[in-house]
């Protein structure tokens, strides 16, 4: 048993972050906590635009939104084609605002719409109002007029809002699917053309069952020390962007495993430097590519804690010692 912090056996605490598994198991942990607000004012803002829809998003995570932004930024990208083949509501999206933002698709010829969601948190005492404050936020943006959708929601029901996601899937049937998902990190200098190429390329006649995720990050919030990869360009920003399929049939899982494969050829072809998170290498050396240049490090630290390679070794980045040396494993 070992207690590691960011002052304490501080190379555990970072190595563990996005440790997937390698180096420990965490047995207990403590997370400082602070008090709640009450209730969350949350909205989509439309974009038919992907270069204002980024502009709007950057503007919102940096310093000089902070005080007056949102708490929360994230973003999504619904692909054409789902306007018409995908469902007519979410918990989100009723139906008519599901056929404005169809029509909206239309008059601007886009391959996507994509959608800022930000949520801003307030207790009912506030001095300023959340209205005004809203109203404020929402000057500086630049959204398609009129197409903002809010909601009001209690804080919990907003940090539990994918169980309503949830429930709707599993009544539809389509929960307890395969879900052959990819999630990526992109250097902000390249989102465009990852969007060019992917939304607007190779995924523009596509309409797979699931959500896609966009937004960016400050890098300065990640530790460098972190097992965990982010683009290594020099750059204060970057993406995440999130394909979360589900897959409905077996023909599904081979379209999707081929649409994951042709993003990844794609990076790979123009040099957009896309680090998976959550990632899936088969070979020890697509691990050594991932990790790069804190690849020794991480083998040494792997040496450190798990010499014997016991722990997590289904992932395939270090060989299994007892099976080198011939041992039977259970
Ligand atoms: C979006 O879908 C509609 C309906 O299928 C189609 O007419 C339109 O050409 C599509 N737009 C783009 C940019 O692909
Ligand atoms: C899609 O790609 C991700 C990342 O490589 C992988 O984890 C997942 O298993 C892939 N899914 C399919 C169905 O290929």
């Amino acid at each position: 048993m070992v207690t590691c912090s960011r002052d304490k056996n501080s190379d555990l605490f970072f190595a563990a972050l996005g440790g997937l598994g390698q180096f420990g198991v965490i047995t207990r942990a403590r997370i400082r906590l602070e008090p709640a607000p009450k209730r969350v004012r949350w909205v989509r803002l439309a974009y038919s635009d992907i270069a204002m829809f980024t502009k709007d998003q950057e503007f919102l995570i940096s310093n000089q939104a902070s005080e007056a932004g949102f708490n929360y930024v994230e973003g999504q990208v619904q692909l054409n084609r789902s306007f018409i083949e995908g469902p007519k509501s979410t918990p989100f999206f009723s139906t008519t605002d599901l056929s404005r933002l169809a029509g909206l698709a239309l008059r601007t010829d886009s391959a996507a719409i994509y959608y800022i969601e930000g949520a801003m948190y307030y207790n009912e005492d506030a001095t300023i109002s959340v209205d005004q404050k809203m109203e404020a936020l929402l000057d500086q943006l630049n959204f398609e007029p009129g197409f903002v959708f809010a909601k009001d929601a209690t804080y919990v029901q907003f940090l539990d809002r994918v169980r309503e996601e949830e429930s709707a899937l599993r009544s539809a049937g389509v929960w307890e699917v395969p879900h052959p998902w990819l999630n990526l990190f992109i250097p902000r200098s390249r989102i465009l053309d990852f969007d060019a190429g992917v939304f607007k390329g190779l995924l523009r006649d596509a309409n797979p069952a699931g959500i896609i995720l966009m937004y960016p990050m400050n890098k300065d919030r990640w530790d460098d020390r972190m097992t965990a990869m982010t683009p290594t360009a020099d750059e204060d920003v970057f993406y995440a962007v999130s394909l979360l399929w589900s897959a409905l049939s077996a023909d599904d899982v081979e379209q999707l495993e081929r649409a994951n494969k042709s993003v990844l050829d794609l990076c790979a072809k123009t040099g957009m430097e896309c680090k998976q998170y959550l990632p899936h290498h088969t070979s020890q050396e697509g691990w050594q590519q991932h990790f790069g240049a804190k690849w020794g490090k991480v083998a040494e630290l792997k040496a450190k804690y798990d010499p014997q390679t016991i722990l997590s070794r289904g992932h395939k980045i270090f060989p299994s010692r007892a099976a080198a040396d011939g041992v039977a494993t259970a």
